[in-house]
């Protein structure tokens, strides 16, 4: 009876997780437009699931990562080059991307991504002065 009980309850806790990642926001942005580079690592790109990089990535921030993707940096094209993508849009794929490789990160909200927004360009527009 125990063992049953104990059974059932992993494969309950297992689904509600998968359901969660199926569910997840970011996650159809993700496998339609991120994937192409992150899945495999293309041009270098960070790969999902590399956790101890997307934990390191994570440490700088949701101003910086959220910032990058929505303006770009290096070889990373702007909402990974889709722009009719949303800035919430975009913001929910990294947040996809970064927790699905077993790190940490806060949960987007309107003020977040506009103030990673500002940031992302007041950064890029240091790089531009640079160059
Ligand atoms: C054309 C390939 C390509 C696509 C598509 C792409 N990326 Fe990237 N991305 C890169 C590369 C390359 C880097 C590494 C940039 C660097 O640090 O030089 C990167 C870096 C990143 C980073 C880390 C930025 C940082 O601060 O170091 C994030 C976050 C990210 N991408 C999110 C996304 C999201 C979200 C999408 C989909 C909306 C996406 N990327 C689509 C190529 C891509």
């Amino acid at each position: 009876m125990n063992k049953i009980l104990i059974a059932s309850t992993v494969i309950l806790l297992a689904s509600s997780h998968a359901g969660v990642a199926a569910d997840h926001p970011g996650k159809s942005t993700y496998d339609s437009v991120c994937a192409a580079c992150h899945k495999g690592g293309v041009l270098n790109a960070p790969k999902h699931g590399q956790t101890p990089k997307w934990k390191k990535l994570a440490r700088e921030g949701f101003n910086d990562l959220v910032g990058n993707a929505l303006v770009g940096v290096r070889q990373m094209p702007a909402k990974g080059g889709k722009m009719e993508l949303t800035d919430m849009q975009v913001a929910w794929a990294v947040h996809y991307l970064v927790t699905t490789s077993d790190a940490r990160f806060p949960e987007p909200t309107e003020e977040k991504v506009k103030a990673a927004r500002a940031d992302g360009e007041k950064r890029a527009a240091k790089r531009a002065a640079k160059k």
